[in-house]
């Protein structure tokens, strides 16, 4: 036999090489439903989905939001039928947002004892004992201006928001709320609420602080449906700027030295990096939130037939997931339900 040549040698050390790394083939694990289902890593539950509602003053109301196919701002009576209806398709869990009749610069609808979510939140709870209500906290929707917090010469306050902000938690714990959710980035707003629940008996109702919440495009339509879109200026002053993703891990930190015991990032899909970074950071739970645009984009992709809905949601769930979240707040929770019954 003639020697090989160092190039013909190399080719044979290649196709070897190849045979080899065969002995190992991934596929052997994709070939039936029932491996595939064994392997999974990552699932999606409905104990760990939270489902978004609007609620206006009224009776009889259930008024769609146009840039929210699905969705409804509805009136107490009308929002009820829907949390029955959630409740037996086996969903747990609700975070409301008030719309108020009358808006002032004070935000009284956020903390009045007749507030809309107060009531609505009462209301929930004495019907279904067993739903889970989260009241989000913030002024935006009460305020005349539409920021979320005090304005003072065109300037956003923190420390006089933050008073009105632990006055807010706690009528909504006092109405009933099993859980209390800060979405307003105002600093502090944690340890004031802490103090001020602790201090009205309410030292066991859970904070999920919206902890890195960044000034997103994201939350267009929700605007519309909350009718809490800034009157000057926009939110950049107080919520996250998008390219930053250390100071997330220190405003998650803030939030957990002030008391925490959920933290969040929001939105979700254009930060899987920050929840997944999150993840390696605390052992606190996690939980994002699939905010309105999100929503929005995949209902129009697919009331135009681009692509399957029931597969993109299925999908995307999975994806924050799996970067870390233990619990999702997302309008399409209803629809889930129905797929996975
Ligand atoms: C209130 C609040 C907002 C959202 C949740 N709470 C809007 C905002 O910050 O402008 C957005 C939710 C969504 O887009 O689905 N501060």
């Amino acid at each position: 036999m003639s020697p090989v040549s160092p190039t013909q040698n190399s080719l044979t050390a290649n196709v070897l090489d190849r045979n080899d790394r065969l002995k190992t083939r991934m596929r052997r694990l994709r070939s039936s439903p029932v491996l595939r289902g064994m392997v999974r890593e990552t699932h999606i539950r409905l104990e760990k989905l939270i489902y978004p509602l609007f609620i206006v003053e009224g009776k009889g109301i259930r008024k769609p939001i146009s840039s929210m196919p699905g969705v409804h701002q509805q009136s107490i009576d009308e929002m009820l039928r829907e949390v029955e209806s959630i409740a037996e398709s086996g969903l747990r869990s609700v975070i409301l947002f008030g719309i108020p009749e009358k808006k002032d610069p004070e935000a009284t609808g956020a903390w009045h004892a007749d507030g809309i979510v107060q009531r609505a939140t009462t209301e929930i709870k004495k019907r279904f004992p067993e739903m889970l209500v989260v009241a989000d906290t913030c002024l935006c929707e009460y305020m005349s201006h539409g920021h979320c917090g005090v304005v003072e010469d065109g300037r956003i306050l923190n420390d006089p928001s933050v008073d009105i902000l632990a006055r807010a938690a706690v009528s909504q714990a006092r109405a009933g709320a099993d859980v209390i959710a800060p979405s307003d980035m105002m600093d502090g707003r944690v340890a004031a609420i802490r103090h001020a629940l602790d201090a009205s008996g309410f030292a066991d109702i859970p904070i999920m602080a919206y902890s890195a919440k960044y000034a997103s495009g994201f939350y267009g339509p929700f605007r519309e449906a909350a009718e809490s879109a800034p009157q000057f200026g926009d939110r950049s002053s107080y919520q996250m700027d998008p390219p930053n993703s250390r100071e997330a891990l220190r405003e998650i930190e803030l939030d957990i030295e002030e008391g925490a015991d959920i933290v969040m990032v929001k939105p979700a899909l254009a930060y899987l990096d920050i929840i997944s970074k999150a993840r390696e950071l605390t052992n606190l739970p996690i939980a994002a939130y699939n905010v309105s645009g999100e929503y929005s984009m995949v209902k129009a992709a697919a009331a135009n037939g681009w692509i399957d809905e029931r597969r993109v949601v299925l999908e995307c769930l999975t994806g924050i997931f799996r970067a870390g979240a233990d619990i999702i707040i997302t309008y399409h929770a209803p629809d889930v339900a129905a797929w996975l019954r």
